[in-house]
């Protein structure tokens, strides 16, 4: 499985694999990930499952859909070049070794 490793504000990292598929939210959820909130469950509704994701994995994500650019705007940290909803990034074997920064806010 591939693994993906989440940074906390705080600086508290979590090395965790997941299955092919999972999405970066729900592998932050199940692991108790502080800073993903994820009100909305995986709908792209909400934005509170921004992340930062590591520049190098920039050019290996899914390509953004207009529903994930227009929520994204209206995230409540600063929205960055490396801005992505969680929810909407699936792992998959490109992405192993992936690390993801949550933001100060939601
Ligand atoms: S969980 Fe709501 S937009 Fe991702």
């Amino acid at each position: 499985m591939p693994s993906i490793t989440y940074i906390e504000t705080n600086g508290t990292s979590h090395n965790i694999e997941l299955p092919l598929g999972a999405t970066i939210m729900e592998g932050a959820i199940q692991n108790d990930v502080k800073g993903i909130v994820a009100e909305c469950g995986g709908s792209c509704m909400c934005a509170t499952c921004h992340i930062y994701v590591d520049e190098k994995f920039l050019d290996k994500l899914p390509t953004m859909e207009e529903e994930e650019q227009e929520m994204l705007e209206g995230a409540t940290a600063e929205v960055k070049s490396n801005s992505r909803l969680s929810c909407q990034v699936r792992m998959s074997n490109e992405l192993d070794g992936i690390m993801v920064r949550v933001p100060e806010e939601q």
